[in-house]
């Protein structure tokens, strides 16, 4: 296990998806721009980052999505939570650089994270998908296990939404820390190798990038970030380290009003208000 002064220092983050989900909105805003409560949807993986160290963030974006860098090249303590709010435009952009990369064709999550390559080096690096708000820091918890990825519970009939993992309890001491053995991206529930799913946080060394090269075409498709990891996986053994906080999936629509709710409900200003408007709101309305 590498000790945290190799925990890394890039992250990157693919916003280069197409939105679909999100028509018409997305016709001509990108989701990641998205408000949950008072910020873009990307900021909070963005924010996560950088609590976690980060001081180089790397965004995969597609060719019409230049806004998501325009918006991100300009943050300031806005963008982030109330511990930066007296950090000054030129300190945060001291600390943390921004930097781009194009992803021209939409050939999947494995490719997006490849075309970092050049950036990235041959520097330890991790990856934050930002349709997945966590309420506490996740990538805080897996820098220190490098290579790793954050895991999460989840019901049978959700496995064919996620990666899901086969993988080992390393001490009874330490049940929160798995060693993975095989992984399978979005399989059937009867095929799932266990209830285990890879949230979007993950830890690399740069060896991905041979895997990702070599990676062919999986599901849908693309190229599966999660094929590419199960043969990483074989020379490069990587932890998956199990989190028990709050999630919400602001890639649906759902989420991103229950990402929305729990930030105002923290938020001092409208808290009251809109706890006593909820109550009523659900005592007036018949459920659908
Ligand atoms: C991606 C990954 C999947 C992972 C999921 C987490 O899928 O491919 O392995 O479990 O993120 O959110 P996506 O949701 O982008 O289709």
């Amino acid at each position: 296990m590498n000790n945290t002064t190799d925990s890394p220092r890039i992250a990157v983050i693919p916003v280069a998806g197409r939105g679909t989900r999100w028509l018409p909105i997305t016709r001509t805003v990108p989701k990641e721009l998205l408000p949950v409560w008072k910020r873009t949807s990307a900021s909070y993986a963005f924010e996560e980052a950088v609590n976690a160290g980060c001081n180089e963030i790397i965004f995969v974006i597609s060719p019409d999505k230049e806004e998501v860098l325009h918006h991100f090249l300009q943050f300031d303590s806005s963008d982030l939570g109330p511990r930066y709010s007296q950090e000054s435009f030129e300190s945060l952009h001291t600390r943390v650089t921004i930097k781009s990369c194009i992803q021209h064709e939409p050939k999947g999550l494995g490719h997006a994270i490849l075309c970092a390559r050049n950036d990235v080096g041959d520097r330890p690096f991790s990856v934050l998908l930002p349709d997945e708000v966590l309420m506490q820091n996740g990538l805080k918890r897996i820098q220190a296990f490098t290579p790793a990825i954050l895991l999460m519970e989840v019901p049978y009939a959700q496995r064919r939404n996620y990666g899901i993992v086969k993988a080992s309890q390393q001490d009874s001491i330490k049940q929160d820390v798995f060693l993975i053995e095989d992984m399978i991206e979005k399989p059937e529930p009867p095929l799932a190798p266990s209830s285990l799913a890879i949230t979007g946080r993950y830890t690399f060394t740069h060896e991905i990038f041979d895997e990702l090269e070599r990676q062919t075409p999986g599901l849908n498709g693309e190229i599966q970030l999660t094929d590419a990891m199960k043969r990483y996986n074989q020379h490069h053994p990587m932890h998956g380290i199990l989190f028990h906080g709050k999630r919400h999936d602001v890639g649906q629509p759902l989420g991103l009003v229950t990402a929305s709710l729990d930030f105002a409900l923290k938020d001092p200003a409208v808290s009251q208000a809109l706890r006593a408007y909820l109550t009523q709101l659900i005592q007036d309305t018949p459920s659908a």
